[in-house]
């Protein structure tokens, strides 16, 4: 049964396989074509919590400018965090230049195939472990994302609610991998749960596999995995400056720790839970001017919603860091928001 189950997906991986940057289709490999550690970790770290369509252009942007491990390890700082504005989680990309120097200095820039080493490197959990060491190496791993996760809670009917379910769904996982094609087998899991049983609106009728699924056979596969009733993500209030200078923008560079930290940002207050008043917010401003209320912005972060009042100048302050109104690029997308908000509230 779970024999011919994976034979069911794997075949169907070999003819529907979507066609991705960083992926070695089943054909050419194949044909001898190996996958590039850097870019199958790049691609993992990136599609961590977004999905392959934003992640993609970014992935190409990142290879075509850093394309090996030593040129990444070899970037300056703010270029890789510039070139990251819009992926969130930033701590990853502060990660992510971590290890890509981590393998230039321990592994002479050579990503090393023993998972124990590469576990060791900044930024590698168990799940990019896995995933590196099956699609990169052809190693036998569990890979488990939150596709695997969904896929395994439906075909197996699973009870348990997300988030203690994880171990079970893990382990269930586990129960299918063999060391045949351990790397195809991780990607057509995950092809499967991107786009057949997909969260919401699951294609069973498309499904290689529905024969052998109890999810389906409950009549109700779109309710699994169960979940936990989440506590409801509270809402926090700041208020975001944007002070100009002809052309330019005011932008400052926060803390290296912390949410969004070593990004570049517009200077706000600090985020807290009652709104702002008018003179509390004009009091935190960068620098004294005639500041006015723009509009306001809304923001979801995985921990909380921040609601941004955005209150514009003209003028001038010192220690900010001046920025092309036009090239906003680098900056964390609650920030272009916000500045997007506040110049074409003012038709500029
Ligand atoms: N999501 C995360 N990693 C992936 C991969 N290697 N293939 C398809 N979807 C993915």
């Amino acid at each position: 049964m779970t024999e011919e189950l994976r034979r069911l997906l794997l075949a169907w991986y070999d003819a529907n396989a979507r066609d991705l940057p960083w992926r070695v289709r089943p054909a050419a490999r194949a044909a001898g074509l190996v996958a590039d550690p850097y870019r199958v970790w790049l691609s993992e770290v990136m599609l961590q919590q977004t999905t392959v369509p934003h992640a993609a252009p970014y992935f190409l942007r990142f290879t075509e400018r850093w394309p090996t491990v030593a040129d990444l390890a070899a970037a300056a700082d703010e270029e890789v965090m510039a070139a990251w504005a819009g992926l969130g989680y930033y701590a990853r990309a502060r990660n992510l230049l971590a290890c890509a120097r981590a393998v230039a200095s321990r592994h002479a820039g050579v990503f090393p195939n023993d998972p124990a080493a590469l576990r060791a490197l900044p930024g590698l959990g168990d799940y990019t472990t896995a995933a590196v060491s099956a699609i990169a190496f052809g190693q036998t791993a569990n890979v488990v994302d939150g596709n695997v996760e969904r896929v395994m809670a439906r075909l197996f009917a699973v009870e348990a609610p997300l988030p203690a379910g994880k171990p079970e769904l893990k382990a269930l996982a586990a129960s299918l991998v063999r060391d045949d094609r351990p790397g195809d087998w991780a990607q057509a899991l995950m092809d499967l749960g991107a786009t057949v049983c997909r969260p919401k609106a699951p294609l069973c009728e498309l499904c290689p596999i529905a024969d052998h699924c109890a999810g389906l056979a409950t009549g109700a596969p779109e309710t699994f995995p169960r979940k936990t009733a989440k506590a409801a993500r509270p809402h926090r209030h700041g208020v975001a400056f944007i002070l100009t200078r002809d052309d330019q923008v005011a932008l400052v560079r926060r803390e290296p720790k912390g949410l969004l930290g070593g990004m570049l940002a517009l200077p706000t207050t600090d985020w807290r839970s009652a709104p702002f008043s008018d003179a509390e917010a004009i009091a935190a401003a960068p620098a004294p001017a005639d500041w006015r209320r723009v509009g306001e912005i809304e923001h979801v972060f995985t921990h909380f919603s921040l609601g941004l009042a955005v209150y514009r100048a003209e003028g001038e302050a010192n220690g900010v860091i001046w920025s092309p109104r036009r090239d906003l690029s680098a900056l964390p997308s609650v920030f272009l928001k916000a500045a997007r908000a506040g110049l074409t509230a003012l038709g500029l």
